[in-house]
Parts: structure tokens; C-alpha cells; sequence
């Protein structure tokens, strides 16, 4: 509590009178999208499709090495890295059908099948999230080259994605824009 305050008051004094509105008004919001964030912990059965990373993106044996970029195109050129469209699984799973645990084909890609046919996105859960008055920019992450796995850990050897670095505090971004050398100037983040 103690601390929060003084970042306002810090804030207060640095920061042009419109930020300062806006980061006041952040008060409050701040502490229940803590709660929100840690809401979205799930396991295997949180998300509509139960789909594995690893198969998709790993190099081990049985899995298929699809780049990061094939699905989640937009982190080179846009603040969102994006999730893909079904019809971009559907490129792979109009003849891939898996296999199912009784034979047959597998029900977790028929279900992507069910979402297609019905002209359905599938209605994904967040996993990262920021704050709402916070900018993440993929693009320039990307671009300064700083890779997937330092913020999102090992995907392509999970299963299940797991949330690494949470939760997404002020801190740890400050802590890798110290050590980079990128900036760390209040309005970059927050306007
Ligand atoms: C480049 C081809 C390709 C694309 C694109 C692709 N997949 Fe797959 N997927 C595969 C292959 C190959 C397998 C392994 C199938 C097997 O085990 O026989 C697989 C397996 C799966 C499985 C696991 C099935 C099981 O029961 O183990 C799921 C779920 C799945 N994919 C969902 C998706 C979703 C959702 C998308 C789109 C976001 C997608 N896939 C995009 C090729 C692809
Ligand atoms: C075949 C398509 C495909 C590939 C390849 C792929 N992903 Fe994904 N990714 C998805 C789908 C679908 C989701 C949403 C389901 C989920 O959360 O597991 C997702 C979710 C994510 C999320 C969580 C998003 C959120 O909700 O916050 C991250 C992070 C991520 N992927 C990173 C990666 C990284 C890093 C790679 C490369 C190692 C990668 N992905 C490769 C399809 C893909
Ligand atoms: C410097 C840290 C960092 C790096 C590097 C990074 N991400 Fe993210 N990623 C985040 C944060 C933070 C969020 C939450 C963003 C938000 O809420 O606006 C996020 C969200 C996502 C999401 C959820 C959907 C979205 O667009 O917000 C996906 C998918 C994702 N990242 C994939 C990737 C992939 C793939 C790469 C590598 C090409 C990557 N990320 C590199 C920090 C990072
Ligand atoms: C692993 C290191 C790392 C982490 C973690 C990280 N960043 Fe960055 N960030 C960078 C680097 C490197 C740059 C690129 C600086 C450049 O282009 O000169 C950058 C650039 C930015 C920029 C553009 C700055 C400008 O000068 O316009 C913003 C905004 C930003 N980051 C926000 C965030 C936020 C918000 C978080 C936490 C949710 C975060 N970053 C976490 C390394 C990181
Ligand atoms: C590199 C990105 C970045 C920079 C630079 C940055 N912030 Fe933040 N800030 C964040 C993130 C991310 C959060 C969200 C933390 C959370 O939700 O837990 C945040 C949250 C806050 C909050 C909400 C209170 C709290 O404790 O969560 C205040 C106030 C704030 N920042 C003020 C500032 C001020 C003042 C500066 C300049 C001295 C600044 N920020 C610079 C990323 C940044």
C-alpha cells in the first residue's frame, strides 16, 4: 500500500497532468487485474480445444517444428502477436484426423472440425495478459531481437502452456529494459 502510494506521489511530480489522471484512476483497477490474472491459472481441461505446443512446435520425435511466426504472424509487425484463425488449422486438419484414444480419429481435432464447419472461432482463454492501461508492443521486442522464450518460456516443449513470469509486474519489465538498455521512461508503457 505504502509503496503504491509513493509511486503516485513519485508520479505525481514527473509525470505530465494527463498521465497523472490516468495513472490515479489506475489505482483501484490495479489490484483486481491481479485477481483477473491469476484467474486464468487452468489445466489441460481450461481450454476449449486441448491443443499441444509441443507436437506442433517441438523438434523432438513426432513433432512437426511449425514455426511460432506460422501461427502467431503479427508479433513481427503489430503490438498483438495474435492467435490463429481456424481456418489456418484447417490447412493441416481437413486431412490430418489424428487418433483417438478408442481408435478413430482424435475427438480434440474433430471438435476443431466442429468449430470450422459451424464458421466458429474458437473461443480461446488469455493466458498473458497486461493491465489494461499498459502497452506491450510485440513488434519492437521482435525486432530489438529479443526471442519468444525469454518472456514465454519453453512453448514448444509444453503440453499444456504454462504461464512463466507471473505475474507480469512493472518490475520485471523495468528489470529487462535496465539490463537492455531500452527505455524506461513512465509514457513508453503508459499513455
Ligand atoms: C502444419 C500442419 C498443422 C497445423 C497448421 C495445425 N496442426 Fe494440429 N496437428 C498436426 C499434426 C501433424 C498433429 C499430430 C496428429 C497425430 O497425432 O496423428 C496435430 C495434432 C493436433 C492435436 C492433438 C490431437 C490429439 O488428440 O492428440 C490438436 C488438438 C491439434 N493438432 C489442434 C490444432 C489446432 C487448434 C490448430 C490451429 C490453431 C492446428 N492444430 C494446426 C498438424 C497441424
Ligand atoms: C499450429 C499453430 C501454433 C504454433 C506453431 C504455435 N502456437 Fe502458440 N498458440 C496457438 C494456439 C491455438 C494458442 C491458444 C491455445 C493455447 O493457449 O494453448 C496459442 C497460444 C500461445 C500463447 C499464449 C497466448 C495467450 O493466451 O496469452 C503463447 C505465449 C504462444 N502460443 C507462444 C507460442 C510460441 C513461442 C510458439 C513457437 C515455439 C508457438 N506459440 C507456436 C497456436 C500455435
Ligand atoms: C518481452 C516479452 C515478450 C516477448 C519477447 C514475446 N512476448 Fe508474447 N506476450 C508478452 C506479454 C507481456 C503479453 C501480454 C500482452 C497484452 O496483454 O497486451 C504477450 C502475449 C502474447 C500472446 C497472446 C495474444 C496477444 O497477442 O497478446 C501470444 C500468442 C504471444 N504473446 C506470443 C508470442 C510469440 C510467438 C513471441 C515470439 C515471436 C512472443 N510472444 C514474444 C510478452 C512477450
Ligand atoms: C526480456 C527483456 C524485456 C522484457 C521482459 C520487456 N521488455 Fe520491453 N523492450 C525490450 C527491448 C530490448 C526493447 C527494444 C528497445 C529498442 O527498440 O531500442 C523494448 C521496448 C519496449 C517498448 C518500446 C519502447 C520505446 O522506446 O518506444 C515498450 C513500450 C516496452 N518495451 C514495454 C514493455 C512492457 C510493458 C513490458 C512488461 C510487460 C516489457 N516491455 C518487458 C526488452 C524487454
Ligand atoms: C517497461 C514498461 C513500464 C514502464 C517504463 C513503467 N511502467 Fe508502470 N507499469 C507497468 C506494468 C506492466 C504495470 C502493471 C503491473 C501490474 O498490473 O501488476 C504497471 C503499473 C503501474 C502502476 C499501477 C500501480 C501498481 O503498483 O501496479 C503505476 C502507478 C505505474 N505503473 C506508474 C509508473 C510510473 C510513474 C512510471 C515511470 C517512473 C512507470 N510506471 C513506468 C509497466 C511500466
Amino acid at each position: 500500500m505504502i509503496k503504491k502510494q509513493w509511486i503516485l506521489a513519485m508520479a505525481v511530480v514527473a509525470v505530465a497532468l494527463v498521465t497523472v489522471a490516468f495513472v490515479q484512476a489506475r489505482g483501484d483497477d490495479a489490484a483486481t487485474s491481479d485477481i483477473a490474472q491469476q484467474e486464468v491459472e487452468y489445466g489441460p481441461e481450461g481450454q476449449p480445444v486441448a491443443f499441444p505446443h509441443n507436437v506442433h512446435a517441438g523438434a523432438g520425435e513426432g513433432q512437426y517444428q511449425i514455426d511460432c511466426m506460422y501461427c502467431h504472424f503479427s508479433a513481427e509487425r503489430s503490438p498483438s502477436a495474435g492467435l490463429p484463425a481456424v481456418a489456418s488449422c484447417m490447412g493441416c486438419h481437413s486431412v490430418i484426423r489424428g487418433e483417438g484414444p478408442e481408435g478413430g480419429p482424435s475427438p480434440e481435432i474433430d471438435k476443431v472440425r466442429g468449430f470450422w464447419d459451424r464458421q466458429e472461432p474458437i473461443p480461446w482463454n488469455r493466458i498473458y495478459r497486461v493491465a489494461d492501461h499498459v502497452q506491450f508492443p510485440h513488434m519492437r521486442h521482435i525486432s530489438a531481437g529479443v526471442d519468444c522464450t525469454a518472456c514465454h518460456g519453453q512453448v514448444q516443449e509444453m503440453g499444456v502452456i504454462q504461464r512463466v513470469e507471473q505475474p507480469l509486474t512493472m518490475g520485471w519489465c523495468l528489470t529487462c529494459h535496465l539490463e537492455m538498455g531500452a527505455s524506461r521512461d513512465c509514457t513508453v508503457c503508459h499513455y
